[in-house]
């Protein structure tokens, strides 16, 4: 039947009109949550007789079914022509009805297609392990008890990263399961990989069944990303674990090496034309069955390594939909933000293949291409089939970056016959360099560097190079720096929430791999490594989840946003040499490029003050956003809350006409007795109150409100700021051993 549709939708490319009205397409219906009077069986009955009522009948009815969530969400995924989801969404008791996208939301590494503006990564050029280690993780006890669900491609689970050596039973709270299938069975959970599931449903209905000669039928990891990211979280500290060709050789080990993994795989290699280099594709259907199993299993902590790159919003995007209901429950969502961040300014790459050290000729590869490649810009980026083996080979090839991926411009090179790649960062990338393993020796240089290559190329008739192997770099001087082309604020969905939040490490990250693919994922590699580099918000994300993990289990009643207030208004905005945090390009980086600034493990535990909010604030800021239907049990007021009292650790305003006030309740977690005064560095052209000045704690857990007025100086015009020009700040609390900061943002509106 699957199968059957699968043909049928690839008619609709040529045929659009002719069946588009029978065309289906996977929906989320939503009704809200569950009221825990209804048994599972009488939740999964309810949703079929309503899937019942607008299909023929009930074996359509039955097949269409995707997905019941029953255990937080009260919804179903379902196969549904436009129509049957019209018809589905006039019902009373339904919330929304939602289409689905196929290819939204893809798993997000730099590995996969760069281009030019999107793309770049974090570095830590410090090292994260020791910073956390710094006494956060042995107060934490490493997170033991705490367990944490990851939505990513499987995992691997032979790797050392998940050993439970010396593991105590698993938390009698779990009520997880670990789901057999394709070289996966329940002996492939432990008592450190307590969890695993599968979910490929909505895939499937897309994509046609999975081919298992590109990936695994069940949990196991084919991509390398789930196993990566998991590791990064909560893997245990393995000696002696380094990247293909030794690099990085020396202790791997995740910020919280002692929390529970449980691994939810919703993501798939999509056409098995495409390269598997290229990463896997992730739908929401699934995504959201995942999120509510989580939920149920009883994870205290979720990280989302996924992105979408759709525009979204709250109400389609499952995402989101599904945080909320973790929120309620006290569970911690850490999602990738999209793809931003710092890397070091040298010449980097972790290829293990060492070049005789001899010099080679050294050609710009523009100049070497094949006569059918048109001669412009795009001929220097070595995209495949490009370069003429009679004019490469032997030599050394500067390549560009812009399109493309960076390893695959390696496999180009070597087809070519080429020694070896020198792999020029493009003005856009800036000193933003990323380790890759590549296929033939190779380095990568900054822009700056690459121009000056090219130049020599250009001013000489026999240029030549040579390639050093590579070392490890440790301790890279100044780190972190953001890349100039991250995926930057404003938030495209609410220009009044300051977003990104944080920033974590990201680019040239270590950590444990999929046996079953190769180190760059492109056909032509046949290397097995149990530990490779991999780079993107993907990476920063577990960052983020091991550090909120080690947290949670200090503080294992804080909620959700007391657990992101602390991250926020405890990050740093200077780098290892006490400079602020710049960009790629040198310019110093702004809360667009980090939100509140750079993780700091240790000083999250101990925040002072934070900011909470409860399920019914996020109820309430949707309500101002214009999102009125979301928990049937709970009617927006008639008149919506600012947007800007939401009690958020930032404070962003798109629009200001004259002056604003914000409201805000802090939280005291600190010691008795405390004395907080603020301090505020206006966005420059506007005044910054905050009122009272000074707030009085005599116990823990006291709360305390205060208000933030923002004016503009003199008119409009005077304050030099156009529209969607943003002005930055900050205003903090200090109570001498607390310093508790948050960002502003503010553009005037144009009157
Ligand atoms: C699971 O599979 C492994 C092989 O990968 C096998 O040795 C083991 O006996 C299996 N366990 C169960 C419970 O089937
Ligand atoms: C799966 O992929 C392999 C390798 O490309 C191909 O030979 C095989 O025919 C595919 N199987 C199906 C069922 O499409
Ligand atoms: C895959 O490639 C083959 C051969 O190039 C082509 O015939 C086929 O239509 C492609 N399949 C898809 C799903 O694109
Ligand atoms: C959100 O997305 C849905 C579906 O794509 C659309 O119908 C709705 O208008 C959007 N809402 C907003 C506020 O943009
Ligand atoms: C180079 O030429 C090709 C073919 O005409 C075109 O597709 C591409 O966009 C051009 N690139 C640039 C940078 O102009
Ligand atoms: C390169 O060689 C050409 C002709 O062989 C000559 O005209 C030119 O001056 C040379 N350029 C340099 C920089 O040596
Ligand atoms: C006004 O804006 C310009 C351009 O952004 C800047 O160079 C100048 O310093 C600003 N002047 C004031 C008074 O802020």
């Amino acid at each position: 039947m699957k199968n059957l549709f699968f043909v049928l939708s690839s008619f609709l490319v040529f045929l659009p009109l002719l069946v588009s009205c029978d065309e289906r397409n996977v929906y989320i219906v939503y009704f809200g949550e569950h009221d825990g009077s209804k048994t599972l069986q009488e939740i999964e009955d309810n949703h079929h007789s309503s899937l019942f009522s607008v299909k023929k009948n009930e074996e359509d009815a039955r097949s269409s079914l995707l997905y019941s969530y029953k255990n937080s969400i009260n919804g179903f995924a379902a196969v549904l022509t436009a129509e049957e989801a019209s018809m589905l969404s006039e019902k009373d008791e339904v919330v929304s009805v939602s289409q689905t996208k196929p290819n939204a939301w893809s798993l997000q590494t730099t590995r996969s297609w760069e281009f030019i503006g999107a793309e770049g990564g974090m570095e830590f050029g410090r090292n994260v392990d020791s910073e956390i280690e710094g006494n956060l993780q042995r107060k934490a006890n490493y997170g033991k008890n705490i367990i944490v669900g990851l939505l990513d491609s499987g995992i691997w689970p032979e790797s050392r990263s998940f050993s439970d050596d010396g593991f105590g039973p698993v938390p009698k709270s779990w009520k997880g399961i670990c789901q057999t299938g394709d070289s996966f069975n329940s002996s492939h959970c432990n008592r450190k990989l307590i969890g695993a599931r599968y979910y490929l449903k909505a895939f499937e209905h897309y994509n046609g069944r999975l081919n298992n000669s590109f990936d695994y039928r069940s949990p196991r990891d084919h991509d390398g990303h789930g196993s990566h990211t998991s590791a990064t979280v909560g893997g245990r500290k393995v000696e002696k674990a380094s990247a293909i060709g030794g690099f990085a050789s020396g202790t791997a080990s995740g910020g919280a090496p002692l929390v529970r993994l449980a691994m939810y795989k919703v993501c798939w290699p999509i056409n098995p034309n495409m390269s598997l280099a290229q990463g896997d594709t992730c739908l929401e259907a699934d995504m959201l069955a995942a999120i509510d199993d989580a939920i149920g299993d009883g994870v205290n902590v979720i990280s989302i390594s996924i992105g979408s790159n759709q525009p979204i919003n709250y109400t389609n995007d499952g995402i989101a939909m599904g945080a909320l209901h973790a929120i309620k429950k006290n569970i911690v969502v850490s999602c990738a933000a999209g793809n931003s961040g710092p890397a070091p300014a040298t010449g980097e790459s972790a290829t293990p293949h060492k070049l005789k050290k001899r010099m080679y000729p050294l050609v710009y590869a523009g100049d070497v291409v094949e006569p059918h490649v048109p001669k412009n810009s795009t001929a220097g980026q070595c995209l495949p089939g490009s370069l003429s083996p009679k004019k490469t080979k032997g030599k050394i090839v500067l390549c560009m970056r812009g399109e493309g991926m960076r390893v695959g411009k390696g496999e180009e090179v070597k087809r070519a016959g080429a020694v070896g790649m020198i792999l020029g960062n493009s003005p856009l990338n800036g000193n933003d360099l990323a380790i890759d393993p590549h296929v033939l020796p190779a380095t990568q240089v900054v822009a700056d560097d690459a121009i000056s290559i090219f130049n020599y190329i250009k001013s000489s008739n026999k240029s030549v190079a040579q390639i050093d192997p590579g070392m490890t770099i440790v301790n890279t001087k100044p780190a972190p720096s953001m890349a100039s082309f991250s995926s930057m604020g404003p938030n495209p969905l609410v220009a009044d929430i300051l977003k990104p939040d944080i920033t974590a490490p990201g680019v040239n990250i270590l950590s444990a791999w999929s046996e079953s693919s190769s180190p760059t994922k492109l056909d032509m590699d046949h290397r097995v490594v149990k530990y490779n580099f991999d780079s993107g918000t993907s990476m920063a994300c577990p960052h983020v989840a091991g550090v909120i993990a080690l947290v949670k289990a200090i503080h294992p009643t804080w909620s959700s946003a007391a657990i992101r207030s602390a991250l926020m208004t405890t990050a740093t905005l200077t780098n290892n040499l006490g400079k602020p945090i710049s960009t790629a390009s040198g310019e110093i980086a702004k809360p667009f490029n980090y939100g509140s600034g750079h993780v700091r493990p240790r000083k999250a535990s101990d925040p002072g003050l934070v900011y909470d909010a409860s399920y019914t604030d996020y109820l309430l800021f949707l309500c101002s956003v214009g999102v009125q239907k979301v928990d049937p049990s709970f009617n927006c007021p008639k008149i919506s809350p600012s947007v800007h009292d939401l009690n958020h650790p930032s404070l962003a305003i798109s629009q200001l006409s004259g002056t604003m006030t914000a409201k805000r309740i802090v939280t005291n977690v600190g010691g008795k007795n405390s004395l907080y005064r603020a301090s505020v560095s206006p966005p420059q052209g506007f005044l910054v109150k905050v009122d009272p000045n000074e707030l009085y704690f005599k116990d823990v857990g006291e709360k305390q409100s205060f208000t933030i007025t923002v004016t503009a100086k003199g008119s409009h015009k005077a304050s030099n700021s156009t529209q969607g020009e943003y002005s930055f700040g900050s205003y903090t609390w200090n109570d001498g051993m607390h310093v508790v900061r948050s960002p502003i943002a503010v553009a005037v509106s144009q009157a």
